[in-house]
């Protein structure tokens, strides 16, 4: 058994079903279902033996301890976190509170359960941190990729709650000895991304007819991994990473927000073609994002040379997945839009017009 956190989210769901669909261990997966969780991304796995479900905060230290005392899992994977830098500028605290109150009060109750363990069982336990390329900073144009050892310079709220629960996670391994193994990531995509991030933002309002909103000139550089080659990266770390280790987990895929919106454009003009004309026509440049980091790439080599995990998709190939999963999975996208979701919209962006 395994203990996922943040199970009904993007990536957290897409790493659950991929786990259950490629071996028969259980997982317990607990989430607190805030407006980026989702249980219609689990829906493959009603009536599910192996899926135990748990609606519940990872701040809430008596509900860890009952999980961890009944389920005895031999692993937490913790994904569960607030995501969104747009929504850390406009209220950083739920970020605090998540992401570094959260992640220490799971490190709390994952070390007593350790210490209670017996050696063999001590030695095999694994938690592992789902970081981001974020807590690096932002790069010169012709600086090279974040390495593992690259300082950490953290710009937005967000970036810096992640960067402070890594240093926790490093702490609870450098000063109690818990097993704890880090991934830091680049951007993903792929099907069950809440269209509040850019790429499922652009598909959607693409198909409403809406502006497709560019922050600034368009120029910032994002590394993009599909989302599944980040799941079996951390199958892979989870399996046979070294305590204490991080890793860097990136495509080799930069692009600029710009190249990334006009092949949206394209795909969408060959598979959804709009009697309008293009929906490059709908590019609406707006206010930039304070703080906007200009650049993010990722170096994997160690990942790669140590562990031998490598991205099974091309940027070309995972976004056309990506496009047509959306195509064909509109009620998911409709569901997700209703209710909060149009607050959020008038609040990010009726600001920058
Ligand atoms: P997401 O926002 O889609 O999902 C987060 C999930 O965590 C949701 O299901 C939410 O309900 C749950 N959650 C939030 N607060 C909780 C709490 N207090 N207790 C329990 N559950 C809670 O996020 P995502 O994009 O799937 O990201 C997952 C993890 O991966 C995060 O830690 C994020 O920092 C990291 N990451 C994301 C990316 C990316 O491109 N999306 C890249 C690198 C790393
Ligand atoms: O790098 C990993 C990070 O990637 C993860 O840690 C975060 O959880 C994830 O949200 C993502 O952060 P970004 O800020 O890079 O992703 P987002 O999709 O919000 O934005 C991608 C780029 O597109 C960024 O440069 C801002 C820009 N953008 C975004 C939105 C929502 C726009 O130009 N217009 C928009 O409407």
């Amino acid at each position: 058994m395994i203990l996922v956190t943040g199970g009904a989210g993007f990536i957290g769901a897409n790493f659950v079903l991929d786990w259950l669909a490629d071996c028969d261990e259980p997982i317990v997966n607990l989430d607190k279902l805030t407006y980026a969780g989702n249980l219609e991304n689990l829906a493959a796995l009603q009536g599910e033996a192996r899926h135990v479900f748990v609606k519940g905060d990872i701040c809430d230290r008596a509900l860890l301890e009952r999980l961890m005392a009944k389920h005895k899992p031999r692993a937490i994977v913790h994904f569960a976190a607030e995501s969104h830098v747009d929504r850390s500028i406009h209220g950083p605290s739920d970020f605090i509170r998540t992401n570094i109150e959260g992640t220490f009060m799971l490190l709390e109750v994952a070390r007593a359960y350790w210490n209670s363990l017996d050696e063999n069982a001590k030695t095999d336990f694994r938690f592992l941190h789902v970081s981001t390329d974020e807590v690096y900073g932002s790069l010169e144009p012709n600086a090279v990729p974040f390495a593992e050892s690259k300082a950490y310079e953290p710009n937005s709220p967000y970036s810096a709650s992640k960067a402070a629960s890594d240093h926790l996670i490093r702490a609870w391994h450098h000063t109690y000895g818990l097993p704890v193994v880090t991934t830091n990531c680049s951007n993903n995509y792929g099907a069950y991304q809440f269209p509040e991030k850019l790429i499922p933002l652009v598909i959607a309002n693409a198909m409403a007819g809406k502006p497709l909103p560019i922050y600034g000139d368009g120029q910032n550089v994002r590394d993009w991994l599909y989302v599944t080659d980040h799941c079996a990266a951390i199958r892979t770390v989870l399996a046979q990473g070294r305590p204490g280790e991080t890793y860097n987990v990136g495509g080799w895929n930069e692009k600029t927000n710009l190249d990334v919106v006009n092949t949206l454009c394209e795909i969408l003009d060959e598979l959804s073609p709009s009697s309008l004309g293009s929906y490059k026509r709908l590019i609406t440049y707006v206010k930039d994002r304070p703080g906007h980091d200009k650049r993010y790439a990722i170096d994997a080599r160690k990942l790669e040379q140590e562990l031998g995990w490598k991205p099974a998709e091309t940027f070309e190939t995972g976004i056309h997945k990506t496009v047509a999963w959306y195509l064909d999975n509109q009620p998911w996208v409709d569901n997700v839009l209703s209710g909060a979701y149009r607050e959020w919209e008038t609040l990010n962006y009726g600001l920058r017009r």
